[in-house]
């Protein structure tokens, strides 16, 4: 190493990177600098296609005009109000935007941060709900192996991906957790919803039947699973999941935390398979990722049981200093009326057959061992190199970044999820790329 690059590197040291493999990325830092649409730029000035949008927040590609001008705009007029007893017209305007675009009755929303507060909020209302309602004793939360729900101990509790709760202790106590929804026997090299897997979601009888159902608080899944590695939920496996929760009383939380809000060509994943949950967590896409923002959707019902059984005072002891943050707030509103007017929903569902056949045309190489799709949410899974887990995937993800686009890497699994509002060409762009990449690195 020469001075030069020791001193750069030494200037990299005090960033501790979340979910970062900090020694590897100090010794080869890839920066970005700016962004344009689809593009981000490097600091060594070249272009790499955004294909994850950021981290799946981006829908609108990068520094979208309007989203830009609503925060500038807001800067100058009202930085900061504290949620807690003051309001500003925004939350309230946005509140009711959001509203308009959740299925049935869910029309309230307490806004966060990110998906993780989301999540711990959620799992908090579907807690606090019970037990206004004179059920306490339902404490019990289950979630599912595989399923990521960010990194509070909430989500990492109710989550399912190993290494995100091995390093912490013992998390909350009274989780217990579904199957994986995936077969790989039946579902590889699935387009769209797989057949076949409804059965999958039985085991929720089995895990109600031990712990006994009035004792159960709520079941969290991702109604199509992200971060894992994309896993779309086979067809009638959502509809069960709503069947029991229902029949026995347990709320049924959906975290679209990635779906929500376009990725699968609606606004929610709930209304893309037509089932309305109790809860809906969102965060990434509601404001397009430019200010940190997350938002939990809620039933009626369980609005007004708050409201209704809490006689006077505070109806619930939750919230954080910037919830509802004015700037937020602002990018939010100028990013819900992009999705209308841009008619960024109905791209993804024009082009999500397009999109479909570039995921699964780039199946056909050898080293890939599976592919899964819906809306513009794919992944291809990649046999191990040298019988190492994720070396193939690892180099395919660096590789791709040289060659100009930017996927998530996610153990053996590249996910590529590019804004929606792109176009056919785009597309083929991405396709290319990561041929090129896939051959490149054999
Ligand atoms: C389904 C799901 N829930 C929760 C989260 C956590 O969101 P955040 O990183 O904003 O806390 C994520 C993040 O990717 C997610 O995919």
């Amino acid at each position: 190493m020469n001075d030069q690059s020791k001193r750069v590197n030494d200037d990299l040291a005090a960033y501790w990177m979340p979910f970062t493999p900090n020694k590897d990325f100090k010794a080869n830092p890839r920066m970005l600098e700016s962004a344009d649409g689809l593009y981000y730029k490097t600091s060594d000035g070249r272009e790499v296609i955004d294909g994850s949008s950021g981290l799946w927040c981006c829908a609108l590609g990068h520094n979208h005009p309007k989203v830009v001008e609503a925060i500038r705009e807001q800067a100058g007029v009202l930085d900061y109000s504290t949620a807690f007893a003051f309001g500003h017209k925004g939350a309230f305007e946005l509140a009711n935007m959001l509203k308009a675009t959740m299925p049935g009755s869910l029309d309230h929303f307490f806004f966060t941060n990110s998906g993780s507060e989301s999540v711990d909020t959620a799992l908090k209302i579907a807690l606090g709900y019970h037990r206004l309602r004179g059920e306490g004793q339902r404490t019990r939360l289950i979630g599912r192996v595989g399923g990521y729900h960010g990194v509070g101990f909430g989500g990492i509790s109710v989550g399912g991906m190993v290494n995100n709760r091995k390093f912490f202790g013992s998390l909350l106590p009274g989780v217990d957790h579904l199957p994986f929804p995936y077969d790989p026997n039946t579902m590889s090299m699935s387009r769209g919803q797989p057949e076949g897997g409804a059965h999958l979601a039985d085991e929720l009888e089995n895990i109600i039947g031990l712990h006994d159902p009035s004792t159960i608080a709520a079941v969290i899944v991702e109604p199509a699973a992200g971060s894992c590695g994309v896993y779309i939920p086979p067809k009638g496996y959502l509809e069960r999941l709503r069947e029991i929760t229902k029949k026995h009383g347990i709320l049924l939380i959906f975290d679209e935390v990635i779906t929500a809000f376009g990725r699968l060509g609606y606004a929610s994943a709930a209304e893309r398979f037509g089932i309305e949950p109790d809860l809906i967590t969102t965060a990434k896409a509601i404001n397009n990722g430019a200010v940190p923002m997350g938002a939990v959707a809620v039933q009626k019902e369980i609005y007004d049981t708050f409201m209704d059984e809490t006689k006077a005072g505070v109806e619930l002891f939750h919230g954080y200093t910037y919830s509802a943050h004015p700037l937020a707030v602002a990018a939010a509103i100028a990013t819900q009326k992009a999705y209308v007017e841009e008619g960024v929903y109905e791209n993804v569902r024009a082009l999500e057959g397009y999109f479909e056949d570039m995921v699964h045309d780039l199946a056909e190489a050898e080293t890939v061992t599976d592919a899964r799709n819906l809306g513009f949410m794919s992944a291809l899974t990649f046999a191990h190199k040298d019988s190492t887990p994720m070396k193939r995937a690892g180099e395919i993800f660096q590789r791709s970044y040289e060659n100009g686009l930017k996927v998530r890497m996610s153990g053996d699994h590249i996910a590529i999820a590019p804004p929606l509002n792109i176009s056919k060409s785009d597309i083929d762009k991405i396709g290319e790329i990561m041929r090129k990449t896939i051959n490149e690195v054999g």
